[in-house]
């Protein structure tokens, strides 16, 4: 089972996302994320037993925070649009380091690559100039999941298998 650690946005903002990735797909060709799929993915643990995941995950500690999503921004090597914060909140790359630690003490092995906040919108795309984000875009991140992910041939679909609340404070 391909398994992850991410982010959901709130319906709203998954439905402003969608509604942009629409748009900008009309000048990027390419194929625009669903609007049930967006996220921001803090791990990918791949074919993996989630029972260890979960293990590691139970043991974060981490704040509650905002995500501004600020930039729509391009991928030439594997040729995604994906909004993005202009700079990554303290928050969330304490729940990232947070996770990656507790992953590491499960002995998962991960990627080397350092954590890249993106919310992927259009696969697939040509290189041309973006419109803006809408400026009202608001993302709390109040938890973060495990999800499962499955291919077919129309696309992946995700299943969340658990939920982590996310501490008010400190
Ligand atoms: P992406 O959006 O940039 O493609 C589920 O597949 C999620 O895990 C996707 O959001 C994907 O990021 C991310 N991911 C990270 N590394 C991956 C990998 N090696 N294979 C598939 N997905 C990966």
């Amino acid at each position: 089972m391909r398994i992850f650690f991410a982010l959901w946005p709130p319906p709203g903002t998954a439905r402003a996302l969608a509604q942009w990735a629409g748009e900008a797909q009309g000048l990027t060709g390419g194929k625009a994320t669903a609007q049930a799929n967006i996220h921001l993915t803090l791990a990918f643990l791949g074919n993996a037993d989630p029972a260890r995941a979960l293990r590691a995950a139970r043991r974060v500690e981490a704040s509650a925070h905002r995500l501004p999503l600020e930039e729509a921004r391009y991928w030439r090597e594997n040729r995604i649009v994906w909004a993005g914060p202009k700079a990554v909140p303290t928050g969330l790359n304490g729940l990232a380091e947070k996770l990656g630690i507790e992953l590491y003490r499960e002995e998962f092995m991960l990627e080397r690559r350092p954590f890249a906040a993106h919310v992927t919108l259009i696969r697939g795309a040509r290189p041309v100039r973006l419109p803006p984000l809408p400026a009202t875009l608001d993302w709390p991140v109040n938890e973060f999941r495990l999800m499962r992910s499955s291919l077919s041939s129309a696309g992946a679909s995700y299943e969340p298998l658990a939920f982590f609340p996310l501490s008010a404070s400190g």
